[in-house]
């Protein structure tokens, strides 16, 4: 993205944010929810919301001694059990589609064997949407993998396209035409983004990790996306898409089928035009590429970074930083809709944004800029095919533990209870006048 379209998007901002001042807090009730063509959504992952998911390589991270995980997800929100009033309150809350997970250990526990009740666990999930009038919209790689995958050597091994894409033409024949949508993998251009990482001294701990969980298991291959090497991930994932999307398209023809990306806003300062280029040149333009041959390009961002002469950097002092320390920073949506829009020509799908932050007024000022921006990509005729919001509840936020919230939904970590916040019915009723 050029500076010059940055400064458009950010005037763009400040005027929608004034029209927006003094809008009361929760919309009209009798409002018209959203765009009718449009998907409009919570998601969630498996591992971050199900609870207990101990046959994945991310569950054996977190029992790690003197690992990165601050707490292990235990039961997380126990949606495993609870999918159908969740599915039933995500109804009641105004959205009309839903953006899960399918857990590949869960439905895959060893090579080759795949387990009929598993698998039927997600069409009972798929069906409960569908009888609220929701849109299951199903991711079939959230971060985590089964145990034996991690073992054989996970994203490094060269089987594994062949491997993921028999688990993802298992899982597509066996929803059928009750999937709205699949998304591959989720963030599949984060290797080149976790290849820049390792090269910062202070994040030598995820090659020691790897070592040591080698040394603990026995396992000389164990790998895992998050640890494992970029180099190598990077172009496995990209083989790994081309045939899952086979193998789903070879079943169900008719479903839209894509990945998703992790957009964080790269922004240049003066002095860092060069290094942006460097880095849309690994991070974004493959994956753009690679997106053309897909029905749609699905986007994940929350915030922005500014990129130096020197390299990606920190947000500036005094500006609002959310509880993952990210700047609190809405237009993001808007800039990241127009880029892989303009990049790709494709129809954009929104499948995660947020915010994490302990204070609900602060989520719904980020919805309420974040929806500004949107509306005025509709206006200016960009496709956005659907909009998802991270997340429907406060989850495990992987190695943070429990403490960042993102959720529209509060989770009582003892009992369970859902507590939909005042954020979950504004954007549950959002009204936005579709020009396309
Ligand atoms: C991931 C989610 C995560 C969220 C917030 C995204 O990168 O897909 O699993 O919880 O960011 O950190």
């Amino acid at each position: 993205m050029t500076s010059a379209a940055q400064n458009v998007s950010r005037r763009q901002i400040v005027k929608g944010v004034a029209a927006l001042a003094g809008a009361s807090l929760l919309p009209d009730a009798k409002a018209a929810p959203k765009t009718p063509s449009m998907l409009w959504g919570v998601s969630t992952s498996a591992y971050q919301v199900e609870g207990n998911n101990l046959n994945t390589d991310i569950w054996m991270l977190e029992q790690m001694p003197g690992g990165f995980f601050k707490e292990r997800s235990g039961d997380a929100c126990d949606h495993y059990h609870r999918f159908r009033e969740d599915i039933q309150l995500f109804a009641k809350l105004g959205f009309n589609s839903y953006r899960f997970s399918v857990e590949w250990a869960r439905v895959e526990p060893i090579k080759g064997s795949f387990s009929q009740a598993e698998l039927d666990h997600y069409v009972a999930m798929a069906q409960a949407c569908r009888d609220n009038g929701i849109v299951p919209c199903i991711t079939l790689h959230h971060f985590s993998s089964p145990l034996w995958f991690a073992r054989q050597g996970g994203w490094e091994n060269p089987e594994a396209p062949e491997l993921f894409a028999r688990y993802c033409g298992t899982v597509a024949e066996k929803l059928g035409p009750l999937a709205g949508a699949y998304f591959t993998i989720n963030e599949i251009n984060l290797p080149p983004e976790l290849a820049r990482y390792r090269l910062n001294p202070a994040m030598a701990g995820l090659i020691h990790m790897q070592e040591m969980i080698q040394k603990a298991t026995n396992q000389p291959n164990f790998s895992s996306m998050l640890i494992g090497d970029p180099a190598k991930v990077g172009p496995i994932f990209i083989e790994s898409h081309k045939r899952a999307v086979k193998a789903i398209k070879a079943c169900c023809s008719t479903v839209p089928v894509g990945m998703t990306l992790a957009l964080r806003d790269h922004q240049a300062v003066a002095g860092g035009e060069a290094t942006l280029k460097e880095i849309q040149a690994t991070d974004y333009d493959p994956y753009f590429e690679l997106a053309k041959q897909d029905d749609f390009v699905a986007i994940q961002c929350y915030s922005r970074v500014r990129v130096g002469a020197g390299g990606e950097m920190p947000p500036a002092d005094g500006v609002e930083k959310t509880q993952t320390d990210w700047e609190f920073y809405p237009a993001a949506l808007e800039e990241s809709i127009r880029y892989a829009a303009a990049q790709t020509g494709k129809p954009v799908w929104v499948t995660e944004n947020g915010i994490a932050t302990e204070d609900d007024t602060r989520r719904i000022a980020y919805i309420r800029e974040a929806m500004a921006g949107l509306q005025r990509c509709l206006d200016d005729k960009i496709r956005v095919g659907g909009y998802f919001h991270w997340s429907a509840f406060d989850n495990f936020e992987w190695n943070s533990g429990y403490r960042p919230h993102f959720g529209l939904i509060a989770v009582d970590r003892q009992t369970f209870v859902r507590t939909p916040k005042p954020s979950a019915s504004l954007l549950g009723h959002y009204t936005l006048k579709s020009k396309v």
